[in-house]
């Protein structure tokens, strides 16, 4: 098999599980890091024993490099996979794809136009628990699904926002809970569910509005396209980063995510389906374990020509969909409906 080349553009908190995933998957080496803090950048190139760029522009003059790793702040998503698909990289980017659906559509359009693919990083999906629940909901186990309700509690203070400037401002980041830590939530609601035909939301800044303009509690109720209902709320605010709960309430049954385990509770009983452990010790165990999973299908997808699935740009547009919609819906104060 041909060794596939790989670059990383920004060295913050999320590019450990980027590299360490590389580091594991046989026939792919890391060739280049990106960062525009040169210091940074100059050091863990030394550490990692590959090249440094400053400049995101010069790697993708480098014809050895073919695939693109993008964990930079969200305002430079698009403009980066745009540039890397018209380099003729394969690019896997970061959640969110991009900061809102206008930018989606030009993105879908680089990319019917590319050599390269796409793929987006939603790790949770590739959790032990979700691929559980999952095949529990394709089984029907416990017939059809009535309700899902998503409960996350994490914490982001002030500090958090004061280190990466780019953080809680609608310019850079788009948003803050939905489109940075909820869009997962939504994402696994959505996917479980099967679809969202339309939602009501409310978004609020309570504790933060001193130091963001974006919001950090947001709550919504959704209906699903078969029926199903969805109750939704999230808020930074918690002092801690609490495993999400989520339960599907079926037609004989629950099924039950509860602190990274999931459980079947049926005809009186409580039977545990799946766990979800963390392999790697610098990855936070809140942002889920799929990484590697992830990272390792879109290597597949390349080698093979096929289509990422999981983590393809329709899929990703899914979540980025509802993160829209509830903003939309909290603003109008009333009923959104969502095109297929
Ligand atoms: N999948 C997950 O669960 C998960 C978890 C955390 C973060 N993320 C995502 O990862 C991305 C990065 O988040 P983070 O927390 O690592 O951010 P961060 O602020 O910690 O790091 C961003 C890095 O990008 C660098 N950078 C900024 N502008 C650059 C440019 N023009 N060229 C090259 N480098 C540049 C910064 O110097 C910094 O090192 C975001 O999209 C975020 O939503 C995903």
């Amino acid at each position: 098999m041909n060794t596939l080349n790989a670059a990383i553009i920004g060295c913050g908190a999320i590019h450990v599980c980027h590299l360490e995933a590389l580091r594991q998957l046989p026939d792919v080496a890391l060739r280049a890091i990106v960062d525009t803090d040169t210091d940074k950048g100059l050091a863990l190139a030394a550490e990692y024993d590959c090249d440094f760029y400053h400049d995101y522009r010069e790697m993708l003059c480098d014809p050895a490099i073919d695939v693109v790793h993008i964990c930079t702040p969200h305002f430079l998503h698009k403009p980066m996979i745009l540039a890397a698909l018209a380099a003729g990289k394969q690019v896997f980017c970061e959640k969110p794809v991009a900061m809102n659906l206008a930018e989606v559509a030009e993105i879908r359009q680089a990319e019917s136009e590319a050599s390269g693919q796409l793929g987006v990083c939603y790790q949770n999906r590739l959790n032990p628990t979700s691929l559980a629940l999952r095949e529990q909901l394709d089984e029907k186990a416990l017939g059809k699904v009535l309700s899902i309700s998503a409960f996350l509690s994490w914490s982001r203070t002030a500090p958090y926002y004061g280190n990466s400037p780019w953080r809680g401002r609608f310019a850079t980041e788009g948003g803050s809970l939905l489109i940075n830590q909820a869009i997962h939530t939504l994402d696994l609601m959505q996917w479980f569910g099967g679809g969202v035909t339309r939602l009501k939301g409310v978004v609020d800044c309570a504790r933060l509005s001193d130091t963001i303009d974006t919001e950090d509690t947001a709550m919504a109720t959704l209906d699903f396209s078969n029926g199903a209902h969805g109750l939704f709320f999230a808020s930074n605010n918690h002092t801690r980063d609490a495993p999400l709960q989520l339960e599907i309430h079926c037609e004989r049954g629950e099924l039950l995510l509860r602190d990274n385990t999931l459980w079947r509770v049926a005809e009186g009983k409580r039977v545990m389906i799946a766990s979800d452990t963390t392999p790697y010790s610098h990855s936070k165990s809140y942002w889920g374990i799929g990484h590697l999973q992830a990272i390792q299908r879109f290597y597949n997808a390349i080698r093979s020509g096929h289509s990422t699935g999981y983590t393809s740009l329709d899929e990703a547009a899914k979540s980025l969909q509802l993160v829209e919609a509830i903003y939309r819906s909290s603003q109008l104060r009333q009923w959104v409906t969502l095109t297929a």
